[in-house]
């Protein structure tokens, strides 16, 4: 692995020397907590380095977008967590680029970071941010900066996977720790320890489901009374960082043994414990504190059309654009919860190979992924990959999730969504276990027969 990381490292300073040879350069990133933290990661670098920079988020790096940013004819562009599936079109637009991205590739290019090249897989051992990252130390030190590329590494759900972080994620963790920016724990893993009560931890599970619990409040609070410890009261607002080890451990025994006796399989019950990562830097009791946490609220700004506030989160403002992003993250988390609702009510259509939802104009595009992702645990066969519809200007867009399960008989999203759309004249693209795509609206049918048919074939190799 190491030999892998010196050739890495020697292509970033490539392409860090031609960078130092720019007045400005113009930066294009992606609308997503991953995405974020990449702009967030070079940003600082430049700024450190005195380079001139602008900076321009899209949700997809498509034909019109390129064509845009060809007729700014700026110097040089640095793309970050996107790029690597469009390189064609940005050389046949003469676009003088560097590439930091964990995408799968297609294309030639000199300037072309990404983990899928040495040997690495960009779905779960770098992520968008962890590739920006090492550009960034080429530029200058930056190693401060690995708290945000494990954020967009678990905005990404890399650490996932195993549990916890591997392979390229591994070692920026480490390098983090030594920096004293960063530490890792094991510990539950239910979303909010940091900012949420912890009935309200239970209220929102949804990795795994806790039947009875989830969607129940009082359930909750009386789950927790039960146990005896001091949940009465006031103390019902306690955070998980308020309580003590013993009591967390308490709590954790007597969830497995409800999943248990709810009948979960066990494979779930062991994703209620896993790594977290914690960014010492920041205060107790906030968002940016827990990664999971942080890029969730970047996620809910990005995602919104507000990349700008997200950015300046990741730049270190804890005023003004802070309380913004803790109100746009409100919002974001009552959409999830309504898109899964959604779900739910309306239910899935199953075909042979995949199981797919319309959500028509119920639920964002920019969001649909993120809810088709959540919904497995909640409805459907979890033996399927599962594909969402939902309306976009520009067509429809479509988003599929899979399980490494999937992956290891053969699922290839990216390939499958990618070859699918092209053949209606779409574009799309992503990882093997989570991929996107846009489609004429009229395509809709034919396209999900097709796919049907692309991935039975995977499945079947
Ligand atoms: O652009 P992009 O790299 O952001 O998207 C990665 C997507 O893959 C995220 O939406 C993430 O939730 C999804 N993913 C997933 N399951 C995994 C790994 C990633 O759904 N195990
Ligand atoms: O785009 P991707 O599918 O990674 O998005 C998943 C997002 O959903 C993550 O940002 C994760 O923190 C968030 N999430 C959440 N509440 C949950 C589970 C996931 O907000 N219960
Ligand atoms: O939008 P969604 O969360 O479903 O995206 C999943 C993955 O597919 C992301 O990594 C995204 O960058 C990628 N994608 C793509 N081309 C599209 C749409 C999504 O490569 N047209
Ligand atoms: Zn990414």
């Amino acid at each position: 692995m190491l030999e892998r990381i010196q050739e890495i490292r020697s292509k970033a300073r490539e392409c860090s020397s031609i960078i130092k040879a720019q007045v400005s350069v113009y930066v294009v990133s992606h609308i997503d907590a991953d995405g974020l933290t990449s702009a967030g990661i070079i940003c600082k670098a430049l700024e450190r380095e005195g380079i001139e920079h602008s900076i321009h988020f899209v949700k997809q790096l498509d034909e019109v977008e390129i064509e845009s940013i060809a007729n700014l004819n700026p110097e040089l562009v640095i793309f970050t967590d996107l790029g690597s599936g469009m390189i064609d079109s940005l050389n046949s637009h003469g676009i003088n680029a560097v590439i930091a991205d964990h995408h799968q590739p297609r294309g030639e290019l000199d300037y072309h970071l990404n983990p899928h090249l040495y040997g690495f897989n960009g779905s779960y051992e770098l992520s968008g941010s962890g590739m920006t990252y090492i550009l960034a130390n080429a530029l200058g030190d930056n190693k401060d900066l690995a708290d945000l590329a494990i954020v967009g590494a678990v905005g990404d759900l890399q650490h996932l996977k195993k549990g916890h972080l591997t392979g390229l994620n591994r070692y920026i963790l480490e390098e983090g720790a030594q920096a004293g920016v960063l530490s890792f724990e094991k510990d539950i893993m239910l979303f909010g320890k940091q900012t949420r009560p912890v009935f309200k931890l239970l209220q929102y599970a949804s990795d795994p489901y806790l039947p009875g619990l989830t969607g129940n409040e009082d359930a909750c609070i009386g789950f927790l009374h039960d146990l005896g410890m001091q949940f009465g009261g006031d103390e019902r607002w306690r955070r998980w960082i308020d309580i003590e080890q013993m009591d967390k451990q308490k709590i954790v025994s007597a969830l497995v043994q409800y999943c248990l006796r709810a009948g979960l399989p066990p494979y779930k019950i062991e994703r209620l414990i896993g790594e977290v990562y914690l960014l010492t830097n920041e205060k107790e009791g906030t968002e940016m504190r827990d990664a999971s946490e942080y890029s969730t609220l970047l996620n809910a700004t990005a995602r919104y059309g507000h990349a700008d506030i997200g950015l300046a989160v990741c730049m270190g403002d804890r005023g003004e654009a802070y309380e913004s992003a803790k109100k746009l993250l409100s919002e974001h988390r009552q959409n999830l919860v309504n898109g899964l609702m959604f779900v739910k009510k309306q239910g899935v259509t199953q075909l042979d190979n995949l199981q797919y939802f319309d959500a028509g104009s119920s639920i964002l595009e920019t969001i649909v992924g993120i809810i088709a992702g959540m919904s497995t645990s909640v409805i459907g066969n979890r033996n399927l990959p599962i594909i969402a519809f939902a309306d976009a200007k520009d067509g429809v867009k479509v988003s599929a999730r899979g399980t490494q399960d999937l992956i290891r008989r053969g699922l290839n999203l990216s390939e499958a969504m990618s070859m699918t759309a092209a053949e209606f004249d779409g574009a799309g693209g992503g990882h093997d276990i989570a991929a996107g795509a846009t489609i004429p609206e009229s395509a809709k049918e034919e396209f999900i027969m097709k796919l049907d048919a692309v991935i039975g074939k995977q499945l079947k190799k």
